[in-house]
């Protein structure tokens, strides 16, 4: 790796350990002599110290993110600035779909966009590097943060990762993968548990959305709260070393740890001490740690014993410093302004973004009798908590503003409506009169996220209850679910005539579901997670490997199923409805093939419907006999395209190796000889890899 311009032989070993410490901003600015108090205790730190530290977590605008610079410059011996990282996960003031929704979207184009968009206003706050994406797959929708994620496959993962980080780089916002690694598969799907996996699903699943991240330039990693092989990530070789550098190529990324968890590891039984993790972290590969201060307090008496060379410090520190001149700050330590975040948060530009990408991420998942779309004549209530609550943005919006939201209310402008969720409270006489009733419910926006994770993921009890009350009025329901997550609707899923899952979808949410609702816009998007029956079933997810005993619907009770349930989820991923209609036909060019002679798929897409629309067509392949069993199919392309009515187009997929490779026993990629299968669109064409002679 390059050097930066500083001479670090300049640097005191307590300066160099500062640089690898991030707190937050509030240390630099408040009254110290005063303060002696709370959080400025517990982070053990003298006032020299403190402004010692190199990052800052979170910042509260351009002000004062300039108090904070100045103050700190104002002191410090070389010059080096702060560098501000903080979460803008979907969106900074104006806010896009939350990841779990875009993902749905399959249109990272426009994701690659909101990001941009995003970035410009991060960077306008005075941040430099957002934590963000979050790459994590996930398995289990108990999980509150499967929110923030990409979903449960691993190629949405790696391309809606990718998207996201250079829609941020190319605005020149520095970007960080978290959490490495598998913090998605926390057990029992509570959060911050135990993680236990095998290193050839991390190498296979569980890495490829970091992946993404790394090849489009995030300059970041952040480690997991979780344990891998009974290590905590944050300071487990392993995964810093051997996977994310060696592995996956990435030396230069700097590795930063997640709130706190450098120190949790003494809760994990693994450090003694904040001694024993510093040395533990240090030389595992963590560059800087978060919201704690044990490398400045530590490191130098580490150097000292031999326990930590100077060496393993003056990388870190260089990487450190590399990040600093990646980002700029030398050049504009005070980056941001409130006049440019003015002329950005909720500007035209912005606001279509989020439109466009709020109605490409809603899911129709049932529309009995086409109900939907609704024609404007129809008399309609409007029933439960979102009908005028605004709170639609979802979690990690933290500079957003509800308040900029328009209500469904005042779009729709109901004949009837009431924002109970008590059936007692709604007045039947005046919902009779109605066509239509429009359910407006599902989860608060403070149900789904980080520690937010539950056990009963079902519709409120008193939800259940008010779509059982409506159903005997005999008038059509159309259920609009907010959720943070995939909600099990069993009990309800037969009382209503039409579902529209539209998770958290930012800014312009109400306006995306008005236009989808009444067909003037068209859905397109397709589940990133599987919605499952019941939470018996989780974990569930499409791309699982066969049993040694598949269930095959015959008479042979030994086989692998529940005696009370289905194996199949109430709607799998990929599945998403449109108003269009589409004819769909697919051919191949060959059969068999080597490496030099890959088949490419031809798909026939025709709208026979008067309705435009998109349709996504996802390619799978199934690994027939592998060196190691291999899931049931995995997601390897797709292509969403937009077709008038009557019109038609093929859609070209060539087939990569990298499409039937996998990571063997032995740690290396590569695709096994022998039969696999394309499935695509309903058809599976059984095709045969040869070996070349
Ligand atoms: C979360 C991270 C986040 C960090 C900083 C942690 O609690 O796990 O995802 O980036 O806080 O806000």
């Amino acid at each position: 790796m390059k050097k930066t311009k500083f001479n670090l032989d300049n640097l005191t070993i307590k300066e160099k350990a500062g640089q690898l410490v991030q707190i937050a901003p509030f240390f630099f600015i408040k009254d110290l002599k005063n303060e002696v108090y709370g959080s400025f205790v517990d982070l053990k730190l003298t006032e020299e110290e403190i402004f010692l530290t190199g990052s800052v977590l979170g910042i509260g605008g351009p002000e004062e993110k300039k108090a904070v610079q100045k103050a700190y410059l104002s002191r410090s011996r070389h010059q080096i600035p702060l560098i501000f990282m903080a979460d803008v996960i979907h969106g900074c003031k104006t806010i896009y779909p939350v990841p779990l929704a875009q993902a749905c979207s399959f249109n990272p184009n426009l994701v690659k966009k909101a990001a941009k968009m995003a970035a410009r206003e991060a960077l306008a706050y005075g941040i430099d590097l957002t934590f963000s994406p979050m790459s994590d797959l996930v398995r289990d929708p108990r999980w509150g943060r499967v929110v923030e994620s990409f979903g449960e496959d691993p190629y949405l993962n790696y391309v809606f990762s990718k998207a996201t980080a250079k829609g941020y780089d190319s605005e020149g916002l520095l970007s960080c993968t978290k959490h490495f690694a598998a913090y998605g598969l926390s057990e029992a799907g509570r959060d911050y548990n135990t993680v236990d996996l095998s290193r050839l699903s991390l190498l296979n699943y569980f890495i490829n959305g970091h992946q993404g991240a790394l090849d489009s330039g995030s300059s970041l990693v952040m480690t997991a709260f979780n344990t891998f092989e009974y290590i905590p990530a944050t300071i487990n070789k392993y995964l810093l070393q051997d996977v994310l550098k060696d592995y996956m190529g990435y030396k230069d990324a700097v590795v930063i740890a997640d709130y706190d968890s450098l120190l949790q590891t003494k809760a994990h039984g693994v450090s003694k001490n904040d001694y024993d993790a510093s040395v533990k972290g240090i030389n595992a590969g963590l560059e800087i740690e978060m919201a704690s201060s044990s490398y400045l307090r530590c490191l130098p008496s580490a150097v000292d014993n031999k326990d930590v060379s100077i060496n393993t410090i003056d990388n870190a520190v260089n990487k450190v410093l590399k990040l600093k001149e990646k980002a700029g700050i030398f050049n504009n330590p005070y980056r941001g302004s409130r006049e440019e975040l003015d002329k950005l948060a909720l500007s035209k530009e912005h606001k279509e973004i989020s439109y466009n990408l709020a109605v490409e991420s809603a899911v129709l998942l049932k529309n009995k009798q086409n109900i939907l779309p609704l024609s404007k004549d129809l008399k309609v209530s409007l029933i439960g908590n979102y009908a005028s609550s605004k709170r639609m943005l979802g979690p990690w919006s933290w500079h957003g503003n509800p308040e900029d939201n328009t209500s469904l209310k005042s779009l729709i402008k109901p004949f009837y409506t009431t924002d109970s969720e008590n059936y007692l409270d709604v007045d039947t006489n005046e919902v009779k009169k109605t066509d239509v009733i429009i359910l407006a419910i599902g989860e608060h926006d403070r149900e789904s996220g980080e520690a937010h994770s539950k056990t009963d993921i079902r519709l409120s009890r008193e939800q259940v209850d008010l779509i059982k009350y409506l159903k005997q009025l005999e008038i059509p329901i159309v259920l609009t679910l907010f959720s943070g997550r995939p909600i099990v609707l069993s009990e309800i899923i037969d009382d209503v005539d039409a579902l529209m899952s539209v998770f958290f979808l930012g800014t312009m949410a109400s306006e995306a579901i008005y236009d989808l609702l009444y067909g003037i816009k068209n859905p397109s998007g397709k589940l990133a997670m599987t919605f499952p029956r019941s939470v018996g079933q989780i974990p569930i997810y499409y791309n699982h490997l066969n049993t040694g005993r598949p269930f095959l619907d015959d008479d042979n009770p030994y086989t692998s199923l529940y005696l009370d349930m289905p194996n199949t989820p109430l709607y799998d991923f990929g599945i998403g409805l449109s108003y269009s209609k589409f004819e769909i036909d697919a051919t191949i060019s060959n059969l068999e093939f080597t490496k030099e002679t890959l088949p490419t798929i031809s798909v026939n897409v025709k709208n026979i419907s008067d309705v435009p629309g998109h349709e996504t067509i996802l390619l799978y392949v199934k690994d027939v006999v592998a060196e190691i069993s291999r899931p049931v199919k995995e997601l390897k392309q797709f292509e969403k395209i937009y077709l008038q009515p009557d019109e038609e187009m093929i859609v070209d997929f060539k087939l990569g190796l990298d499409d039937l490779s996998y990571v063997h026993p032995n740690y290396q990629k590569y695709a096994d000889p022998g039969e696999f299968e394309v499935i695509v669109a309903n058809k599976v064409f059984k095709i045969n890899f040869k070996e070349d002679k």
